[in-house]
């Protein structure tokens, strides 16, 4: 593919950001998520008005049917009968048209917005769409109201764009297995994918604790495993369990899945349905026990986890069984893509069973991971005969890879990184970064998810392809998809909560390209684009940004100056200084904040309409200057040491013991012979300071330690933990000052550093170099 847009390419400038005034509109006024490549801003507006036209060419039934989306989303708020225009030479008038000297990737389009005419050209009506779902972001939000909204004034800024997706899978999945949906969530679903230039609709149709898609040659899959008898109540990890007693269910008829392929195709949204084998199939062995290992009986899963009971992979009618399902779904799915699972297949059910001890026998596989491939190869194979391709979730590569199978990478990357490594295709869902139905917010004030942690900011920051790739490499990712399992999503509100802002994100990371993503950027646009999707009825979580402080933990000798930045635009940011709760009608801060004495600044940002974030907390400490040592004798370069071989829960546990061993370090901190799995060490000697003025300190350690200057606690990074720095700061005057830091560890690898920030700027990396010994 082409880029011819890469050499235009302009940098974005943040000009807006932490200006809470109104300005004259900027590149991060116009509230465009996904982010396109390339925007320019022109002068005035285009207006759309009663008489305007809507043009489009050549007359074939896509470019069509994008034209009617177009009339579809505009008609119903502004009341406009948008006729169709006779030439696409005439003002006042929306032209789409196909441009096949527009090159790049895949949904490519250009938009120029002036005053007399909005023109969208693109090489295929794909890339008509993109354009179509860029200009209803930069007409009011209100466009997206269901009946007729008065008093707009329906203006689009002057604006040309470039555009082109960074890669052609954007994708969304939804678990509708562990809990059901209805047909008219479905469609808002792929609404939004829309609206958020997704291209992929995931649709996860069976689980153990629920099959949702009617077969036609399988009816008890309607019947018995579309259906549990009730449902655990509260976490599944947290015994004993307890279940509410009520029956749930429910499925897609063919038709209705059909409905969804069609309406999906009508926003240019593939569907890949998932079937999942060999494991994650308790639902479909609840009907057809006869699948299972043991013959049964099963029960449609009532809990959530993975259980050992998968179809059996040593007798024939299972493969036909799963083949004439899959022959159904293929007719109802028409992508080239079928996602057949493959995760979390437990062999437990295998190693016992004769039937599978036989396969693997008759086949010369030496293990049951290598059965799990015979078996993911045996269903690619049928599937590649219908002309189909598998994705499957990395777990598939154990035992071997499936010749043509694509590897949706969900432990980690690793998985991603093998497959491309190896010549497959691979789409990226890392659980680290794509996992939407982890915590996005403190869980302690969140309704219960399945745990994990994972912030807008993490998944904006998300790069599909590993650094260390090659071009070739590179080219075998094929793009990004978030996941949204529904363990504990038991209403489509909170899908939704659970999904949005996050799938935002999602997208950026799919659209756009890597020099593009500005994550500060990216609030301010989203912003905007909260608008949009209140206007769409999303019930996305929202929380306000806190104001960014120049520094958090400010240490002074007579005064300093804090100064604080609104993390987003037409918002005040409110504060105090005694300590309490900061709310929408404290202190304004309108310039920064002088403070003498030591205390402690809460702030918030606060919105046009009151709404506050959590506050940003501030400690300014007013600090003496400490007396250096009299008649201080500084040794030669280094640290005198004492080692203490044994367990410590504190480093204070050190004080006044024998150390079994003494002396000298000189380059590292830990010395040589400090080889125990758990030990404690004291490191003493005189640190100078070379003039007066502040000295900051950063103590890391795993585990713990404490920093001691002039026999005072300057640093308590104490206590059994992993990796962790902590800071403090000092006033010194010129002179030699007796340091000691005592250190512990616990058992299990153990790190140690020290930098000083020097007054004046310069940091320095410590080392016992940088002290000398006392010999005084
Ligand atoms: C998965 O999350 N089990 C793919
Ligand atoms: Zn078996």
């Amino acid at each position: 593919m082409q880029h011819t847009f890469a050499m235009l390419t302009i940098t974005i400038v943040l000009t807006a950001l932490g200006s809470c005034k109104p300005q004259a509109p900027t590149l991060e006024d116009l509230p465009l998520v996904p982010m396109p490549k390339e925007v320019e801003m022109g002068k005035g507006a285009f207006t759309l008005d009663a008489q305007t036209t809507i043009a489009s060419s050549p007359n074939n039934p896509e470019v069509e049917g994008v034209a009617t989306y177009l009339s579809s989303i505009l008609t119903p708020s502004t009341g406009f009968g948008l006729k169709r225009a006779e030439n696409q030479e005439e003002s006042n008038v929306i032209s789409l048209s196909i441009d096949t000297t527009i090159t790049g990737n895949e949904g490519a389009y250009h938009l120029a917005v002036s005053k007399g005419k909005i023109e969208i050209s693109a090489p295929d009506a794909i890339g008509l769409f993109y354009g179509v779902q860029t200009l209803r972001q930069l007409l009011p939000p209100e466009i997206e109201a269901r009946s007729l909204q008065e008093n707009v004034v329906w203006s689009a800024p002057a604006v040309v764009i470039n555009d082109e997706p960074r890669f052609q899978y954007r994708g969304l999945h939804l678990d509708v297995g562990r809990h059901f949906f209805p047909l008219s969530f479905i469609k808002k679903y792929i609404d939004l994918l829309a609206v958020h230039k997704m291209n992929k609709f995931h649709w996860h149709l069976t689980e153990d604790q629920g099959w949702r898609l009617e077969i036609k040659k399988y009816p008890r899959l309607q019947e018995i495993a579309s259906q549990r008898d009730e449902t655990l109540i509260g976490h599944g990890g947290v015994k004993p369990f307890k279940y509410d007693g009520k029956p749930y269910g429910g499925y897609y008829t063919q038709e209705e899945a059909r409905e969804i392929v069609k309406y999906a195709a009508d926003r240019f949204i593939t569907v890949i349905p998932e079937i999942e084998l060999p494991g994650h199939a308790l639902a479909a062995l609840a009907a057809y026990p006869e699948m299972g290992c043991t013959g049964g009986p099963y029960q449609v899963g009532q809990r959530w986890g993975v259980f050992e009971d998968i179809y059996c992979a040593g007798q024939d009618k299972t493969f036909g069984f799963l083949e004439n399902i899959l022959l159904e779904v293929m007719d109802i799915f028409p992508g080239e893509y079928i996602h057949i699972g493959g995760d979390e297949a437990p062999k437990a059910r295998w190693e016992e069973c004769p039937r599978c001890q036989a396969r693997m026998k008759k086949e010369g596989l030496k293990d049951e991971h290598e059965l799990q491939s015979y078996f993911i190869k045996r269903i690619e194979q049928f599937l590649n005969q219908h002309g189909r391709k598998i994705i499957g979730w990395d777990e598939i590569l154990e035992g071997g890879l499936a010749p043509e199978a694509t590897v949706m990478s969900w432990r980690g990357i690793d998985g991603g990184i093998a497959a491309a490594k190896m010549g497959h295709d691979v789409i990226m869902t890392p659980n680290s970064h794509a996992y939407l139905d982890h915590y996005q917010n403190d869980p302690k004030v969140e309704p219960l998810a399945i745990g994990g942690f994972l912030t807008l900011e993490k998944v904006y920051h998300y790069n599909p392809v590993p650094d260390s790739f090659s071009k070739e490499e590179a080219a075998h990712i094929l793009g990004f998809q978030g996941n949204v399992w529904t363990e504990y999503m038991k209403t489509s509100d909170y899908v939704e909560y659970m999904t949005y802002p996050r799938a935002c994100a999602v997208a950026e990371v799919g659209w756009s390209t890597e020099v593009n993503k500005d994550f500060d950027n990216f609030l301010v646009r989203m912003e905007k684009h909260y608008k949009q999707l209140d206007q769409l009825d999303v019930n996305y979580f929202y929380a306000i940004p806190k104001p960014i402080a120049s520094e958090e933990q400010i240490g002074f000798t007579e005064s300093a100056t804090i100064t604080l930045k609104a993390p987003l635009p037409n918002c005040q940011i409110r504060y105090t200084t005694d300590g309490s709760d900061p709310n929408a009608s404290s202190e304004l801060y309108s310039q920064p904040i002088e403070v003498t004495q030591t205390m402690q600044i809460k702030a918030v940002t606060v919105k046009e309409n009151g709404d506050y974030s959590a506050p940003a907390i501030i400690e300014a400490e007013r600090l003496s200057y400490m007396e250096p040592l009299t008649g201080a004798r500084p040794g030669t370069k280094g640290l005198a040491f004492g080692y203490y071989p044994g367990f410590f829960n504190s480093v204070t546990e050190l004080i006044g013991q024998t150390p079994s061993e003494e002396g000298t370090v000189t380059n590292r901190f830990i010395p040589d012979i400090a080889d125990a799995k758990a030990f404690g060490l004291s490191l003493s000697g005189l640190l100078e300071a070379t003039k007066d003025g502040l000295y900051r300190f950063y103590l890391t350690s795993d585990d713990g330690s404490i920093l001691y200057l002039n026999d005072k606690v300057i640093i308590d990074n104490d206590g059994l933990h992993t990796k962790n720095t902590e800071t403090g700061t000092v006033a010194l005057k010129r002179g030699f000052y007796p340091i000691t830091i005592l250190f512990s560890e616990g058992g299990g690898g153990y790190n140690l550093e020290l930098k000083l920030d020097q007054p004046g700027g310069a940091t320095i990396e410590m080392t016992p170099e940088n002290f000398h010994l006392n010999t005084k």
